[in-house]
C-alpha cells in the first residue's frame, strides 16, 4: 500500500506567525526523500493554510504525484488546469468547518459534474471524488467519468468501540471491493493515524492512504523522517 501525505498542515504552523517557516514545499521534498508516493494539498477557498504561491511551488518541486484537493467551483477549475496536478480530488467545503466534513454529494452535482471535468480528463489529469463508502456514490463516481475514488474513513476514526469500528471498516471493504469492480481506482484518507491504520493493510483493493494531520503531529514532536518511516512501516 502506497502512501500519500498531505502537508496542509505545514502550512498551518507557518501561517500561525506569518513567516516562511517551516515551508510545505521542504516538506513536500523530505516526505517524498522519506518514501512518500504522493504529496497532498488542499487550496481551500479562505487559503487558510495552503496558498496560492505554495501550489505553484509545490508543482515545481514534486516529482512523485500531486494531488490538489478542492472544491468543484470555477476558480479553483482554473488554477487547476493551469497549475496541472497529475490528480484532483474534489472535495465538499464549508468556510466553517475544521477539516472537510462528509464526503462529497455527487448526486447534488451529478448533472454538472461530467462538463466540469472535461477538461481535466483532456489534459490528462486523472480525477478522484472524496466519497462516503456506499454503493451509490460509487455507481455515480463511476457514471460521472471519475477515476479514482477516495473513500471517507473519518466515521471509522471517530468511533471508539471495537464492534462499531469493525462495522465502519467492513462497509469500507465492501465499497472497495465494489468500486474495483467497477473498474475505479481506490484510495482511502481522513482521520488515519498510527493507533488506526493497520487494518487497512488487509484491503488489497485499496492502493493507497491519504494521511495529514497525524504524520504532521508526530514529526512536530519526532521528525517528518521518523513519522512518514513509521508510518510506511506500519502500513507495507
Ligand atoms: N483526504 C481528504 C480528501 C481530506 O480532505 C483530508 C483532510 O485534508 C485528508 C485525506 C487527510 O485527513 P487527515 O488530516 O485527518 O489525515
Amino acid at each position: 500500500m502506497r502512501l500519500a501525505v498531505n502537508i496542509d498542515h505545514i502550512a498551518t504552523l507557518r501561517n500561525a506567525r506569518g513567516e516562511q517557516e517551516p515551508d510545505p514545499v521542504v516538506a513536500a521534498l523530505l516526505a517524498e526523500k522519506f518514501g512518500a508516493a504522493g504529496i497532498v494539498c488542499h487550496l481551500r477557498e479562505d487559503r487558510r493554510h495552503i496558498k496560492d504561491h505554495d501550489l505553484a511551488r509545490l508543482r515545481q518541486a514534486v516529482t512523485t504525484k500531486l494531488d490538489l484537493e478542492m472544491a468543484m467551483t470555477a476558480e479553483l477549475q482554473q488554477i487547476a488546469l493551469k497549475t496541472k496536478p497529475e490528480l484532483i480530488t474534489l472535495v465538499p467545503e464549508k468556510r466553517e468547518e475544521l477539516t472537510t466534513e462528509g464526503g462529497f454529494n455527487i448526486a447534488r452535482h451529478y448533472d454538472v459534474l461530467a462538463e466540469y471535468l472535461k477538461p481535466f480528463n483532456a489534459k490528462g489529469i486523472e480525477v478522484s471524488l472524496f466519497i462516503e463508502p456506499e454503493k451509490k456514490a460509487i455507481d455515480l463516481a463511476a457514471h460521472a467519468g471519475a477515476d479514482m475514488v477516495e473513500l471517507h474513513t473519518g466515521a471509522y476514526a471517530q468511533k471508539k468501540l471495537d464492534e462499531v469500528r469493525a462495522v465502519e471498516l467492513n462497509r469500507i471493504r465492501e465499497a472497495a471491493v465494489y468500486a474495483r469492480s467497477l473498474g475505479l481506482k481506490v484510495v482511502a484518507g481522513h482521520g488515519l493515524n498510527y493507533l488506526n491504520i493497520s487494518p487497512f493493510k488487509d484491503i488489497v483493493e485499496i492502493e493507497e492512504v491519504s494521511i495529514g494531520h497525524a504524520i504532521i503531529a508526530r514529526a512536530v514532536l519526532t521528525g517528518l523522517e521518523e513519522a512518514v518511516r513509521e508510518m510506511l512501516r506500519i502500513i507495507q
